[in-house]
C-alpha cells in the first residue's frame, strides 16, 4: 500500500493525463487500415494514371502538375487530389462562409483578406432549414474541392466539376493529415477564378486546426504536400439536413454527427491489384497522441496497480 497523499498525486496525474489525450485525440482520429493503405499505395504510386483533370497548383510559387484522379473512381468510388513524385496536397486555409458562433479571430480580415464571401453551396446549407445562413469555418470542416470555370477566362485555366463523375454537394469526404489522422468533412465550397492560378489543397479553419492545431489561420495552413483529400460519390455520402448536427456550435460536436457515416464509406475503399506490396508503413510519422494514450495507458495501469 502506498501512502494515501502520494495515491493521491497519482490519482490526480492520472486524470491530468487522461484529460489531455482525449483532448489531443478529440481532433482527428487515427485513419482505419484500408484508409492508412490507400494513403501510402498511392504515394508510393507517385502519380495518378487516370487523371480527371490536371494542371493545378498546390502552391501558387510551384508547380501545375496536381491533379483529381480517378483510380479509384470505379473500383471504391472516390476521387483524390494528387501531384507528381509522390505528393499529394498541401491544406490552405478557407475562412468563407459565416463566423460569428466559436469565431476567435484567426479569420480576421487582415490574416485572411480575400474572404468574406459565400460558400459555393450556401443555398442548400440554408435549404436544410435549420436556420444556418451558410457555413461556419470555424465550426464545419468543409472541404474546397472542383475548380469553377469561372467567368474571366484566364489563359491556362483549368476548371473541374467533381459533380460530373458523381460526387455530391455537401457530401462527406475524408482528409488524412500528418500521421494517419483522420478528419471527415463536407464538400462545403469550390475554388473560384478569383486567384491568378488554378488552385487545390484547400480546407476551412476547422478542419486545419483539427490537422495541423491552433496555431492555424487565414494565413496559414500546412505547406507541405503531405494531405490526403478524398471525396465519395453517391447519394449514400449526403448526410442531408438530420444526418448532420449542422447546428453544433463547435467542431468537435459536427465532427461526432458525421464520424458514423465518414467510417462507414471508408469502409468501401478497396486495395487495387497496382498497389505495391508493403507499402503500407513506408514513411510512418507517429503523431504525438501515440505517446500521449501510451503515457496515459501507463499511468492507467500504474494507477491500478498502486491504488
Ligand atoms: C464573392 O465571389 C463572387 C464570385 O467569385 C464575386 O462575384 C463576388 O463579388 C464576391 N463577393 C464578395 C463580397 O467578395
Ligand atoms: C449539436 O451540437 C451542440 C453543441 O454544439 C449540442 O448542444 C447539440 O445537442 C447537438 N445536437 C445533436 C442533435 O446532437
Amino acid at each position: 500500500m502506498l501512502p494515501p497523499r502520494f495515491s493521491l498525486q497519482l490519482t490526480w496525474l492520472l486524470k491530468q493525463y487522461l484529460l489531455l489525450s482525449f483532448f489531443v485525440v478529440g481532433a482527428a482520429c487515427d485513419a482505419p487500415q484500408n484508409l492508412r493503405d490507400l494513403y501510402d499505395a498511392i504515394r508510393a504510386k507517385r502519380q495518378c494514371s487516370n487523371e480527371l483533370a490536371t494542371g493545378f497548383y498546390s502552391k501558387s510559387s510551384g508547380s501545375n502538375t496536381f491533379s483529381y484522379c480517378g483510380d479509384r473512381l470505379q473500383s471504391s468510388g472516390i476521387i483524390y487530389l494528387q501531384g507528381r513524385n509522390g505528393a499529394l496536397a498541401n491544406m490552405d486555409v478557407d475562412c468563407d462562409g459565416v463566423g460569428g458562433v466559436a469565431e476567435d479571430g484567426r479569420c480576421r480580415y487582415e490574416l485572411s483578406p480575400d474572404t468574406q464571401n459565400v460558400t459555393s453551396f450556401r443555398d442548400a446549407v440554408v435549404g436544410y432549414g435549420k436556420g444556418l445562413k451558410d457555413l461556419n469555418p470555424y465550426v464545419h470542416p468543409y472541404v474546397v474541392f472542383g475548380n469553377d470555370k469561372g467567368t474571366r477566362h484566364r489563359a491556362g485555366w483549368h476548371p473541374f466539376d467533381p459533380t460530373e463523375k458523381g460526387m455530391k454537394p455537401l457530401s462527406v469526404m475524408a482528409v488524412v493529415c500528418s500521421g494517419y489522422q483522420v478528419v471527415y468533412g463536407i464538400w462545403g465550397d469550390t475554388n473560384g477564378d478569383d486567384g491568378a492560378k488554378p488552385m487545390i489543397g484547400e480546407a476551412s479553419l476547422a478542419l486545419a486546426t483539427a490537422c495541423g492545431g491552433k496555431g492555424m489561420n487565414g494565413d496559414s495552413g500546412i505547406d507541405e504536400d503531405s494531405i490526403l483529400f478524398a471525396g465519395f460519390t453517391g447519394d449514400e455520402a449526403v448526410p442531408g439536413a438530420n444526418g448532420a448536427n449542422w447546428t453544433a456550435t463547435d467542431f468537435d460536436s459536427f465532427e461526432k454527427s458525421i464520424e458514423g457515416l465518414g467510417t462507414q464509406l471508408v469502409g468501401r475503399i478497396q486495395a487495387d491489384k497496382t498497389d505495391k506490396a508493403g507499402a503500407s508503413g513506408s514513411g510512418r510519422i507517429e503523431p504525438e497522441w501515440v505517446h500521449v494514450a501510451g503515457a496515459a495507458a501507463f499511468v492507467l495501469v500504474l494507477g491500478i496497480t498502486l491504488l
